[in-house]
């Protein structure tokens, strides 16, 4: 019996690529280029699944693919910003990504920002390696406390909840949050977590402001010069959820005007180039979008999107299914 052929469009673990392997006639980009838009065409054209990452744009354009044979887009990431949705659908392509596995990695690097960027730890490591460092003294580098501090969540889904539990448990913090679709006051108690009236009050309250929202057209710009402007002038932005919720526009300049104390980075507007600006700033973490890089979690993540694969050419719904 022939088997489905897969299109895996970046290097995964190699234990991914070998369970893979077992049920698939598996393509695998051996020097792990990013994918052009007609590398993307040729492979919905001639391949039964594509096994894509955030790094790839599937637009209605590249959607638009004729013959189309591939039926899957199982997605290699629980983001799928990058997929033209409705278009995949109208297309009659079945979508699927991986969440649930990397929500304590990605918490852990929300964590690490605001460490980071509250406690100078990007610049002070940067001072020890220049050989600047003179020595101790009282007054060297001083940051912002982080124990009893009020942490603001846009968006209370797994990650956030996650990061919640963190903060609050962990580091003594106060958390207040903001979603449309909370969770139950028992479980928002049980992260120590206090749900507020509106995204203007998180902003307005919080000495960090933390993302965890999906990129939709409506969250778009979420965090623009006017949000920016409701925070305290002592605040941090913290966003390892999507480039596109920030105006990075509007980020430098506040940062510049000291509107905002700090940010701290993971996601960015146009990945992987990174405002000019940004990077002279001491008082921004940069990370290259490591919210879920380690081995554990990109190894769950490649043996998630698998179990999308195998079930969708048994015959079975999809676990994860978005489309
Ligand atoms: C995700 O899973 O969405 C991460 O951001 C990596 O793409």
């Amino acid at each position: 019996m022939t088997r489905p052929v897969v299109v895996v469009t970046r290097r995964v673990p190699e234990e991914v690529e070998a369970d893979l392997a077992k049920d698939f006639e598996v393509r695998l980009n051996t020097d792990d280029h990013p994918f052009s838009a007609d590398e993307l065409k040729e492979a919905l054209r001639t391949a039964d699944a594509l096994l894509p990452t955030v790094s790839d744009r599937l637009t209605a354009e590249v959607l638009a693919v004729e013959p189309l044979r591939a039926r899957i887009i199982a997605n290699f990431g629980v983001g799928f910003n990058h997929i033209d949705v409705n278009a995949a659908r109208a297309r009659g392509l079945a979508v699927s990504n991986t969440p649930d596995v990397l929500t304590d990695a990605t918490a852990d690097t929300a964590m690490t920002l605001l460490l980071m960027v509250a406690r100078r730890a990007g610049e002070g490591e940067r001072h020890v390696r220049t050989k600047a460092w003179t020595g101790w003294r009282p007054t060297h580098m001083l940051g912002t406390h982080v124990t009893g501090k009020t942490l603001g969540l846009v968006g209370m889904g797994r990650i956030a909840r996650a990061v919640a539990r963190r903060a609050h448990h962990g580091f003594g913090m106060k958390v207040i949050f903001h979603d449309p679709y909370p969770p139950s006051p028992q479980e928002a108690a049980a992260l120590g977590a206090e749900p507020v009236g509106s995204l203007d009050e998180v902003f307005a309250k919080a000495d960090f402001v933390s993302l965890h929202c999906p990129a939709t057209p409506e969250t778009r710009h979420l965090v623009n010069a006017e949000r920016l402007g409701q925070m305290k002038p002592g605040a941090y932005l913290i966003n390892t959820a999507r480039g596109d919720v920030v105006d990075e526009a509007a980020l430098v300049q506040a940062l510049k005007a000291g509107i905002i104390k700090g940010a701290g980075l993971d996601v960015f507007e146009k990945e992987p180039v990174v405002t000019d600006a940004l990077l002279t700033m001491e008082n921004v973490v940069l990370l290259p979008h490591l919210g879920s890089a380690t081995r554990e979690t990109r190894i769950a993540m490649g043996m998630r999107a698998l179990e999308n694969l195998r079930l969708f050419f048994a015959g079975k719904p999809l676990r994860d299914k978005v489309a």
